[in-house]
């Protein structure tokens, strides 16, 4: 993992919230959102919450008295889902790496992590964190994003920026985001940590977009990929999202378009 795959800070933030979050992860969160709603936790906690997708679906689904932090690495996208949310007497809002939460043992009935665990350099030390500040009996639910080449948009993109530096090629989005989805290894992974049950569903679906500028955008723009297209030759991010768009409009069509995502859903009881 390359150390600027973990920074959501500059730009990015506002643009993964407008392109990124309606484009795929929406349909994910109010999956993950029911999820957690079923259990009715008093207290729950959720990792890499980003610009707060999941908060917004998750938030009216829980009773007047439940306790949610709602925690990321990334101040700037934390700022960004307090800005989008109602005011709430219920939410806690709080900086926190999810390899060394700041919370006491066993105050959670529910920990929930969506498309966040890709992220942590040390996945093992991430599950042993969320085994240790959930109650005995509770939940700890997370989703990651299946083999690239099961998500069209992410992969037509990479293809692109490789054409760039054939020598080269950046790689960000099949090295973090769909770099860890071995079902075997994650569930050993859990059970490593300590947690009981293990269940894992893979959940399809269809990215859908206005036009084919918006994957290319939110791919770019939106995620640490900048991150790497920034540091290359300079005009590198224009171009690279310019020959994405006439890449995906030549796979996808010129007007709406529409593409394959993947995901796996794991539920590990404590
Ligand atoms: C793909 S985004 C997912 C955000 C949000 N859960 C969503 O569904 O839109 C990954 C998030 O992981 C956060 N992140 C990266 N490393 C982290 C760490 N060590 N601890 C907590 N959050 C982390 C990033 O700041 C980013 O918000």
């Amino acid at each position: 993992m390359s150390s600027s795959d973990k920074n959501f800070t500059g730009s990015i933030p506002e643009v993964y919230d407008d392109f990124l979050v309606p484009l795929i992860f929406e349909t994910y969160a109010r999956d993950m959102a029911q999820r957690v709603a079923e259990i009715a936790p008093n207290a729950v906690l959720e990792t890499a919450a980003g610009s707060g997708v999941v908060t917004r679906a998750l938030a009216p689904l829980l009773a007047p008295d439940t306790r949610y932090v709602v925690s990321d690495l990334n101040p700037p996208m934390l700022a960004r889902a307090e800005q989008k949310q109602p005011p709430d007497p219920r939410l806690e809002w709080q900086q926190a790496d999810a390899m060394a939460l700041p919370f006491a043992d066993q105050v959670f009935d529910t920990v929930c992590c969506q498309f966040g665990v890709m992220f942590l350099p040390d996945k093992p030390q991430g599950f042993r964190e969320a085994w240790r500040v959930l109650r005995e009996g509770g939940q700890f639910i997370f989703n990651v994003w299946d083999h690239i080449s099961e998500n069209e948009f992410a992969q037509s993109v990479t293809e692109t920026a490789a054409g760039f530096f054939p020598d080269d090629p950046p790689q960000f989005l099949p090295r973090t985001p769909h770099g860890y989805h071995d079902t075997q290894s994650i569930v050993a992974a859990l059970k490593g940590a300590g947690f009981t049950t293990v269940s894992a569903q893979t959940i399809t679906s269809q990215s859908q977009a206005e036009g084919p500028h918006v994957p290319a955008i939110a791919y770019c723009q939106g995620t640490p990929l900048r991150n790497e297209l920034e540091q290359r030759q300079s005009g590198s991010l224009e171009k690279i999202t310019k020959a994405a768009t006439s890449d995906i409009e030549r796979r996808f069509g010129s007007g709406p378009v529409s593409a394959k995502i993947q995901g796996q859903v794991f539920s590990a009881t404590r």
